[in-house]
């Protein structure tokens, strides 16, 4: 007779996948294999209503007859409780299939482990579920495309790169700015005004190239970034400055 524990299958994976920044030609081989071959995937949008980004450059590569789709939402906010709600509404979604035997993949816009929501879903499946097997493949970050895009190197020799959200306030972002040799500021559109304020004090705003959805067919690059001031911007973008 079948004990409970040969009859329960084997944990499917949970692997978080990294599609690079919206170029279907910057995503890995190794990523579009597992995004053709797993049987469920998750994408993230940040409203029910809405659609998701990073399906949008993945969906060529996708078969909805033979595969799941779990559309999951994280809203934008820093409301630490109500994203630790949807958090644990996406685990259990995702444990769900796991359980099952079914490999999940959790399909992350650029690399999975540089602020992205599959961060926090990979740390409660590693806590809560040990026996799960977990893999992250690394993908073309929004760093990596825009420094390509603007054709601006990133560091070289003994030069030091940080890289941070734009949120940061006055003098916190000013430290940094002063202290290293090419910044990279992320989720730049809210405090663009902020930003160029900062930038302005420390002579670097000549210095800093705003980049908009590199590697979409939506791609700007702006090197006066003044210009930008008073328009609304994009969330997909992020402003480099190399000293
Ligand atoms: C939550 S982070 C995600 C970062 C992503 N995991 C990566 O590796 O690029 C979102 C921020 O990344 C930047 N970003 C993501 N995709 C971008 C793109 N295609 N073009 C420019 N900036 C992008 C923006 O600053 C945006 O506010």
């Amino acid at each position: 007779m079948a004990t409970s524990q040969e009859s329960q299958p084997a944990w499917g994976k949970f692997i978080g996948v990294g599609v690079g920044p919206g170029d279907p030609e910057l995503i890995t081989i190794k990523a579009q294999r597992v995004l053709q071959q797993v049987p469920v995937l998750c994408v993230p949008k940040s409203r029910e209503e809405g659609d998701s980004y990073v399906l949008s450059f993945v969906s060529h590569l996708i078969d909805l007859e033979r595969q799941a789709l779990i559309e999951l939402v994280f809203p934008m906010t820093k409301d630490r409780a109500r994203l630790e709600e949807h958090w644990s509404a996406a685990l259990v979604k995702v444990v769900a299939h796991l359980r099952e035997g079914q490999d999940v993949a959790f399909v992350t816009e650029g690399d999975p482990f540089i602020y992205s929501t599959f961060m926090h879903i990979y740390a409660l499946v590693r806590a809560r579920y040990p026996e799960a097997p977990v893999e992250v493949i690394p993908g073309i970050s929004s760093i990596n495309a825009a420094a390509a895009a603007a054709g601006l190197p990133l560091v070289d020799g003994a030069e030091r790169l940080a890289v941070l959200p734009a949120t940061y306030e006055g003098e916190r972002l000013e430290e940094v700015l002063r202290q290293f040799d090419t910044i990279v500021l992320l989720k730049v559109n809210r405090v663009f005004e902020r930003v160029l304020a900062s930038l302005s004090k420390l002579g670097l705003a000549e210095r800093a190239v705003y980049v908009k959805r590199c590697g979409s067919p939506e791609q700007e690059i702006v090197r006066d970034i003044g210009e930008l001031r008073g328009q609304e911007l994009d969330y997909l973008s992020l402003i480099i400055v190399r000293k």
